[in-house]
């Protein structure tokens, strides 16, 4: 996950970052760099590889200075290596940007200013925004108001952290929605930012968190913050407890709450690397599928429990509807006994957090001992699973704590989603512009999930008209039928209430004659190719008298005059659509179990990782 560190005071910036940037290494990154303003000059270090290369750059070439800005990469623009990574330098040399985020509009961007006369020295997105800040700053304006405009025309969420030398007292920092956080720390006549807090606790307790669409402008003896619209901000300063273990929680009071936030960033990193925007294909070397082998596959058998297993059932759809291969979801403690049906031409694909869980593991091993080829989606680098299988495609979530899986739900149904597009691609069953337009989708999901992030107010208030109840009911259909099933286990899962995820056609045939006053029924009803069944489901729950709460497209006014709740979801291309509309119901069980008062991260009776059968 891509990480910023940055320092400006009395002391030497390089170590002080290069620290930072240490403390941020366990959530994974393929490359790192730093700039540094030595003598009135911008000295960009950075290269491919781990810390211990940056820092080997460093002594051979020091560099020194009292304002310093650092940064790890999971490349998702180009690959890694010394070009790609950050900090990236703009045409005058006078200008360094690091980033967290991906430019939706890149591309657009990237034409305009090539048309102007800019030549790019990477493959990344990132670069257009330092030659934006220069566009502003040629005329003559000064750089937080050129970091400003040049902000207010990039698309998606992003944090952003600038230098120039030709303004050396300060550093400008800024977030717009979600691409994990912007902290800003205050020392005795020396100032800190991060992406993180851990970054930089050993130096400072004294923190202010920017939120989106805000803008610091950080000098040694303070700060500003204003928004993207220029109005002046009053911020306030959050002392954090040392506890390495509070730190981590950050600002969230649970570590579900900050894993549920974290999303943006992990969606982000799951597509890092994977997706080549401008040929519109998907790469996933470790998953060695070749092309003669996405042609030998007959069937894909999907195996995995809980919260794995509803990904699953997501993969099922994606991958029948975009590669057409028959697909079977399976439930790991069910797949070893029975049997199962799997032969060489098989892919039996396991999908596991932890890729630890005993019954996945059996399975797997059992798919082994008939011959079928053995793929894992696994979260924990050198897993079991992984270890065991032919190939893999780690989720790239980072350590997820909070028992109640919420990111590493998300990030398989992206990872299930690529895999279905490039399978789609080898077996030559797709043709061009839909390969394109699929994986050009991708580029809005962090941004969605942002999207949804913000609206936590807004689901707190369904949260507290349902804390009390004693069931709930959680209807979805087609793509989100899954969802359905995911939402409700969050609930039961935290909360210890009674609920049911069911296939909204179902409802006729048994769960209608529960609906009372007393059952809230949830239904998932987005402007899909299911919104009029969904819809129906509505009206039919309303006629006996039960408490509706839809998910609902913006601007579905119709569903607004129906439901007693309406939680809204921004439009989203509807393949991607279970890893947006599982956010607002994995916040409603949240909101609902800390009313409760309830051990959210540590629910009773369960387990991270079931590693007995
Ligand atoms: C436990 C956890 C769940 C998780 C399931 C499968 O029950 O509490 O959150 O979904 O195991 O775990 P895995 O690590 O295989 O995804």
């Amino acid at each position: 996950m891509c990480g910023i560190v940055g320092y400006i005071g009395p002391r030497d910036a390089t170590p002080i970052v290069l620290n930072g940037l240490k403390r941020l290494e366990y959530r994974g990154y393929d490359s790192a760099g730093l700039a540094v303003l030595q003598n009135s000059h911008i000295e960009v270090r950075r290269d491919a590889g781990k810390l211990a290369r940056l820092s080997a750059l460093v002594n051979e070439a020091p560099v020194h200075g009292h304002v310093g800005i650092g940064h790890t990469r999971w490349a998702t623009h180009g690959a890694p290596s010394a070009r790609n990574a950050h900090p990236h330098l703009g045409m005058t040399g006078n200008v360094v940007v690091v980033h967290n985020g991906i430019v939706e509009n890149f591309l657009e961007l990237r034409a305009e200013l090539s048309a102007e006369g800019v030549v790019f020295k990477s493959d990344t997105d990132t670069e257009v925004i330092v030659h934006l800040v220069e566009r502003y700053l040629a005329t003559d304006t000064a750089l937080p108001e050129a970091v400003r405009r040049a902000l207010l025309l990039l698309k998606g969420a992003h944090g952003v952290v600038v230098l120039s030398s030709k303004e050396p007292d300060k550093i400008v920092a800024a977030r717009i929605g979600n691409a994990g956080g912007v902290v800003v720390g205050f020392g005795e006549g020396e100032m800190f930012v991060a992406s993180d807090m851990p970054a930089i606790l050993e130096h400072t307790r004294q923190m202010v968190f920017l939120e989106s669409r805000q803008m610091a402008v950080i000098t040694s003896q303070g700060l500003e913050v204003q928004t993207l619209e220029g109005k002046a901000v009053q911020y306030e300063i959050h002392s954090v407890a040392w506890d390495p273990v509070a730190a981590e929680k950050g600002e969230y009071r649970h570590f579900m709450q900050k894993e549920i936030h974290e999303q943006v960033r992990s969606l982000t990193d799951t597509i890092a690397g994977r997706v080549d925007f401008e040929e519109g294909r998907i790469r996933l070397p470790e998953l060695n599928l070749t092309p003669e082998l996405a042609q030998r596959i007959r069937k894909i058998v999907i195996t995995a429990c809980g919260t794995a297993s509803h990904a699953g059932m997501v993969g099922k759809v994606l991958i029948e509807r975009i590669a057409r291969l028959p697909v079977e979801v399976d439930i790991a403690s069910e797949f070893r006994y029975r049997d199962p049906i799997v032969d060489h031409d098989t892919v039996v694909l396991a999908i596991s957090q932890s890729g630890e869980t005993a019954d996945t593991l059996a399975a797997m091993e059992e798919a082994r001992r008939k011959g079928a080829i053995l793929w894992a989606n696994v979260n924990v680098i050198g897993s079991q699973a992984m270890r065991v299988a032919d190939g893999y495609i780690s989720m790239q979530t980072g350590p997820e704590i909070g028992v109640a899986s919420t990111k590493a739900y998300t990030a398989p149904l992206v990872d299930l989603y690529m895999l279905a597009v490039l399978l789609a691609d080898l077996r030559g069953v797709l043709d061009e512009q839909t390969r394109r337009r699929l994986v050009n989708d991708l580029r809005l999901v962090p941004d969605l999930a942002g999207r949804c992030l913000d609206r936590e107010a807004e689901v707190e208030k369904v949260a507290r008209a349902l804390v009390n109840t004693r069931h709930c009911l959680y209807l979805g259909r087609g793509i989100n039928m899954p969802t359905a099933y995911e939402g409700a286990l969050k609930l039961k899962e935290i909360s210890y209430i009674h609920a049911e995820g069911y296939p909204a056609g179902e409802m006729k045939h048994g769960p209608i004659a529960l609906i009372d006053k007393d059952m809230p029924v949830v239904v998932i009803a987005l402007r899909d190719p299911w919104y009029e069944k969904m819809f129906s489901q509505i009206e039919q729950a309303k006629a006996r008298g039960g408490t509706v709460v839809a998910l609902a497209t913006d601007g579905d006014s119709l569903i607004a005059t129906k439901a007693d709740h309406v939680v809204w979801l921004p439009e989203t291309p509807w393949m991607l659509s279970p890893a947006i509309a599982v956010i607002p119901l994995q916040m409603l069980a949240y909101h609902i179990a800390a009313l409760r008062g309830l051990d959210v991260d540590q629910p009773r009776n369960l387990a991270k990782s079931v590693t007995v059968e």
